[in-house]
């Protein structure tokens, strides 16, 4: 694959790391990318951050024809920048095109882009703790037609952000309400890939949670409204006595990159740990006698994040007093290591760019 590079005239002025949030400051540059289906994946560019031109008839714009990935660029003690697994996430991106009949990206296309343009970029990648550069690639169908069928024309963008933490309170542990109203996803539907359809649909129970005080939602199955499955932006896990329990992938749930890290790890480890379906009735009684010791989200953008507080049905659970818990912390410490390289990468997890 041959990349155009036009370089930014001016480049802007890198923001301190203090401020940085999550995903509103975004890079000198963007990777493009066209596909038809005569000339299949087209005139690799990259090109100065900028808005982009679409028609208003883009099949993306009526038919939410969009899939995306999120991973991030670290910044190592010694300097050097490395990515977290990113051929998982190219393998997922694609997983996401098949469910949306939108046209798969060679794994190599994926990756040069991404290396080519956060080398490009890497000044970029903050160095502060906790900070890190986050990665949106993206692919959207780019017909101009409002037929309703699988697309012609697609665009594969990737573009970058420095970012901090992604809730507001870091490392101290959230407070999740469970939604027993909308539902995010069936087994069947589109859940299991990372649609942009996904989150709009999830975005007005966020907002009712948020309007409460609450962080996200945790969502239960679309069917019975009776099994756990995930919260907004991470895959949930729960220590039951002793035993770790995360909601087993049953095709309404994003099979999430930290997750299946976690998971390795936890094994590695030696502890007891069940993908299995697990109930909000079973969950809450954990909760009320008080076998449910840590409860956490994982995910790219949230890490690993300690859930100190869980509401069901306008009752309010307390987990662990509303403190990290040792694993939860443990987890933390582990995966970050790896993840900024401060710790040996035993896994074989991360890239160097
Ligand atoms: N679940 C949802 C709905 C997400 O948006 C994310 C974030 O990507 C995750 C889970 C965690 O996935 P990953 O660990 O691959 O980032
Ligand atoms: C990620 O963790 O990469 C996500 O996609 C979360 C995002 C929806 C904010």
């Amino acid at each position: 694959m041959e990349i155009k590079i036009t370089r930014a005239e001016v480049l802007k002025e890198k923001p301190d790391s203090s401020t940085l949030g999550f995903g509103k400051i975004f890079t000198d540059h963007m990777f493009i990318m066209d596909y038809s289906r005569e000339e299949g994946w087209h005139d690799a560019r990259i090109v100065p951050y900028g808005n982009i031109s679409l028609s208003p008839a883009s099949t993306t714009l009526h038919y939410g024809t969009e899939i995306f990935e999120g991973l991030k660029a670290y910044r190592r003690p010694d300097g050097e920048i490395q990515l977290f697994r990113p051929l998982e996430n190219a393998r997922r991106l694609n997983r996401s095109c098949d469910r949306l009949c939108l046209p798969e990206l060679p794994e190599e296309y994926f990756m040069e882009a991404l290396t080519t343009l956060i080398d490009l970029d890497r000044d970029w990648v903050p160095s502060a703790e906790g900070t890190s550069l986050y990665i949106r690639p993206f692919l959207f169908g780019n017909d101009e037609t409002l037929g309703v069928h699988a697309v012609n024309h697609a665009t594969f963008m990737i573009i970058l952000s420095p970012v901090g933490s992604y809730y507001k309170e870091g490392l101290n542990p959230v407070s999740i309400m469970i939604e027993d109203q909308d539902v995010r996803a069936v087994r069947g539907g589109t859940g299991e890939a990372k649609c942009g359809g996904n989150y709009a649909a999830s975005n007005r129970a966020g907002d009712r949670a948020e309007k409460k005080g609450y962080s996200q939602v945790l969502w239960l199955d679309g069917v019975e409204r009776k099994y756990i499955e995930e919260v907004g932006a991470m895959n949930v896990m729960f220590k039951i006595s002793g035993t770790v329990v995360t909601p087993k992938l049953t095709g309404s749930i994003l099979p999430g990159i930290t997750r299946k890290s976690i998971v390795e790890m936890l094994k590695n480890e030696g502890y007891k740990v069940e993908e299995r379906l697990l109930s909000v009735d079973e969950l809450a009684q954990s909760m009320a006698d008080g076998t449910l010791e840590e409860a956490w989200g994982c995910g790219t953008a949230a890490v690993v994040s300690p859930i100190g507080e869980l509401c069901y049905k306008d009752k309010v659970y307390t987990v662990n007093e509303g403190r990290i818990g040792e694993l939860t912390q443990h987890l933390y410490d582990t995966l970050t290591g790896i993840q900024w390289g401060k710790a040996e990468d035993t896994y074989n997890w991360t890239l160097k760019i």
